[in-house]
């Protein structure tokens, strides 16, 4: 039965057993990271080699959206550079 997550405030369908780079292609997206240039960045190995995949997940980053399985309510969010965890005091 498929579950919603939020990408970028949006709320999006999965399937279970979906990476996140599955469901957002599935979506029509095709990029979820800009480089330190600005240059946009989504699957190119798809296997957890390359790390072109980077996004934010729940607050943490660098994190290989083809590799991590999506669950429901998850936060997914672009990540720009090389991101950057919410500093707890
Ligand atoms: S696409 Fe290469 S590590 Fe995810």
């Amino acid at each position: 039965m498929s579950f919603e997550f939020t990408f970028d405030g949006h709320v999006v369908s999965a399937e279970p057993g979906q990476s996140i780079a599955a469901a957002l292609i599935a979506h029509g997206r095709r990029t979820w990271r800009r480089t330190r240039t600005g240059a946009p960045r989504g699957v190119f190995c798809g296997i957890g080699v390359c790390f072109d995949c980077l996004v934010t997940v729940n607050g943490r980053p660098n994190r290989r959206a083809c590799l991590i399985e999506v669950t429901e309510g998850d936060r997914v969010e672009t990540q720009d550079g090389a991101g950057r965890a919410d500093l707890a005091c």
